[in-house]
């Protein structure tokens, strides 16, 4: 079995962020009692105490954060360290007013949240450098330190920053991408709208223009943004291993997060964890969390972590709907089931005070008499069952390409052909297609190895550059299946326009060209026909033209009656296919089951029932099948599967079923064969 991303816990991690900072030393005892009661042994601390543990410059308090460390060890509780650095103090602000982040419309954010820094900021950074290494210094060799939570969701409240020394740090950026401002000239295209720079100094950070800004600027100003935080990461990364190297270092996920390219960040990192909060009032929200946890087992090819999850209701949105009885354990098993290693939650003991007082906690204001504490300590009781899961990974033969590059690319939806064109719906309905076929994904990137993968999805991939059309290309000439969605190989890395239009340079792939873009009015539907049967495409559609490729489907209303609407290429020892139109769910079903069919996949079942989500987790010899029932009635396994039961420890024969809203492990007697 692969080994534990953390090696000194066997069991599936189980805990939760812990603010000890709010509580006295009574109520700390008696959490950690119950703590020990619930099952947990891990718990994330301190990411918010920099004001108490420096409440002024230079002057230390640790007392209190050894005496709960300590506290903890003693009952065999491990911690997932904060560096402390997820918001500065007041008194930092207020000698360095500049640090704090300023807003699109030019306004500085005051002190009184949380996060008020500009990810730029110099000194910000060497403070956080500085507190990075009191930890670092006083912590790491404790033996209750299994891993380092460097800052905390980077990038929740500000991901952009257009202050002055923003501003400089952009300038900076783009000095060393381009080196002359006649590079950077032709990179944004600046002979358009009269936008000629004669130095860098007269470049900004693109707050709020008379129009609509320059997209090739905007989309230097996503990376060079993402990068900003990146290189604020890398600071206290670089304390850490500089001090301390076996220790693992994680930064917490927000899931698909737009604002910055995780696949960077998970390159600085040694465990991934996310954040997940999928909205319980969403009947849907388990198909999301499954897309969004294929990334997470994807950034690293690896176990990640589920880090923080709401044991019932959030705070932050419009209506915050409790999770009802029983689909707290529904989501964690789901997780567990997308490759994590672990539940943690978001938060362990409920604040009586702050913004965040009416998010549920596993210790609710009621304490062990809340709901959320028979629940959760229910659960981490549970777990203790799946340890054998641990460091197992979730196989697939499918991929999907996500590359921040290109979600940012067509992230100014101003001067687009439609507005309402996305790359996360996309990708989103495509996932969820596939996986009511019993199939999962995981997330690629260009530079990812292909071996073990026959098919790749992309849903949408409107910049391509040379190295992404490289990769689709090899892919499919030693013998895959690529399909490829609309609006594709549109613009190069400065979004310029393809010469010869889209799909520029993967169109020999595809054996097509796309004449122009006929978007779709809100509300209003086309149809297209494949395989005899009709389905409806809504928001977008192309004037397709026919190379190399041949039809699968066409457009049988509209304008575009007659025409092409999913095609297909051969090319190289693969194949290629081209979907034009934004399909529903039942025409992407048909195109999937062509393609699933074509690469000769076994997929879990023909049908998936509604509610049900499955995956397999896997050490390469022994798997597992995880079926997850979020539906109110019992649903059917599939017939060949038969084995051990991890959660009840009986063994399941042919023809089970999962009961609703419940999930069953099944250590499977026979492998599934993907083909
Ligand atoms: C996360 C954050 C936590 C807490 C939680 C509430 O975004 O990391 O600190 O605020 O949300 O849902
Ligand atoms: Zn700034």
């Amino acid at each position: 079995m692969t080994k534990h991303m953390i090696t000194r816990i066997p069991d599936m991690l189980f805990g939760a962020d812990y603010n000890p900072e709010q509580w006295d030393a009574e109520t700390i005892s008696q959490d950690i009692a119950l703590m020990v009661e619930a099952g947990v042994n891990i718990v994330t601390l301190p990411v918010f105490s920099w004001s108490r543990i420096e409440p002024e410059f230079n002057s230390f308090d640790f007392q209190w954060l050894d005496d709960v460390i300590e506290k903890l060890w003693e009952a065999n509780i491990s911690i997932d360290l904060a560096t402390a650095t997820a918001t500065p103090p007041a008194w930092l602000v207020r000698e360095h007013p500049e640090m704090l982040p300023v807003n699109r419309d030019g306004i500085r954010l005051e002190f009184g949240s949380r996060q008020s820094y500009c990810p730029s900021s110099l000194i910000w950074r060497e403070h956080c450098a500085r507190m990075a290494t009191k930890m670092v210094e006083r912590y790491a060799e404790h033996p209750a330190i299994v891993m380092w939570h460097v800052s905390n969701e980077y990038g929740d409240h500000i991901s952009r920053c257009y202050c002055e020394e923003s501003s400089r740090d952009f300038r900076k950026w783009l000095q060393s991408r381009y080196q002359t401002v006649d590079a950077l000239n032709r990179a944004w295209g600046t002979t358009s709208w009269g936008q000629i720079y004669s130095s860098f100094d007269q470049i900004k950070a693109p707050t709020i223009a008379p129009g609509p800004i320059n997209p090739s600027q905007t989309l230097d100003f996503d990376r060079f943004s993402s990068d900003a935080l990146l290189e604020l990461f890398r600071v206290e990364v670089d304390v850490i291993r500089s001090h301390n190297s076996s220790t693992p270092i994680t930064t917490n996920f927000m899931s698909f997060f737009k604002d910055l390219d995780y696949w960077t960040f998970a390159d600085l990192e040694d465990v991934v964890s996310d954040d997940a909060y999928p909205d319980p009032s969403d009947p849907n929200a388990y198909l999301d969390a499954a897309l969004n946890y294929s990334l997470m087992r994807s950034l690293k090819n690896q176990p990640w972590l589920l880090l923080e999850q709401a044991p019932s209701a959030v705070s932050w949105r419009e209506l915050n709907a409790p999770k009802p009885p029983g689909t707290m354990r529904l989501f964690s098993m789901q997780a567990i089931a997308h490759g994590s290693d672990g539940v943690m939650y978001f938060q362990w003991r409920a604040g009586r005070f702050g913004t965040e007082k009416f998010h549920s906690a596993i210790l609710g204001h009621r304490g062990t008499q809340s709901r959320t504490w028979r629940e959760c300590s229910a659960l981490g009781n549970e777990l203790k069952n799946l340890s054998e899961l641990v460091g197992t990974k979730v196989s697939t033969p499918i991929a999907m390409l996500a590359d921040w590059n290109s979600r940012w690319a067509l992230g100014t939806p101003e001067a687009m052909p439609s507005e309402a064109f996305n790359w996360m719906d996309l990708a989103k309905s495509w996932n969820s297609a596939l996986a009511s076929q019993g199939l999962q994904v995981d997330i690629v990137r260009p530079q990812t190895d292909m071996i073990a993968y026959k098919v790749l999805l992309v849903p949408n991939a409107y910049l391509i550059d040379s190295i992404t059309s490289e990769f689709l290309k090899s892919f499919v000439s030693a013998g895959g299946i690529a399909v490829v969605g609309p609006f594709s190989g549109v613009v190069d890395e400065n979004d310029h326009v393809h010469f010869g239009g889209a799909p520029g340079p993967i169109s020999e792939l595809l054996g097509i060209s796309v004449d122009e873009w006929w978007p779709i009015v809100d509300g209003q539907h086309e149809l297209v026909e494949l395989d005899g049967l009709q389905f409806n495409v809504s928001r977008w559609s192309e004037w397709v033209e026919l190379g190399t490729a041949t039809n699968l489907g066409i457009y049988i209303s509209g304008h575009l009656k007659g025409k092409p609407s999913v095609t297909t290429n051969k090319f190289g020892k693969g194949i290629a296919i081209y979907v034009s139109a934004d399909v529903d769910a039942n025409g992407l079903d048909a195109i999937f089951r062509h393609v699933v069919k074509a690469a000769n996949i076994q997929s879990l079942c023909d049908r998936v029932p509604s509610g049900l989500d499955m995956t397999i987790r896997s050490d390469g010899k022994q798997d597992y099948l995880i079926a997850v029932n979020f539906s109110d009635v019992p649903s059917q396994l599939p017939t060949w599967v038969t084995g051990l039961e991890l959660c009840t420890q009986q063994h399941l024969g042919e023809n089970s079923h999962v009961g609703a809203q419940d999930v069953v492990i099944v250590k499977l007697e026979n492998n599934h064969q993907w083909s």
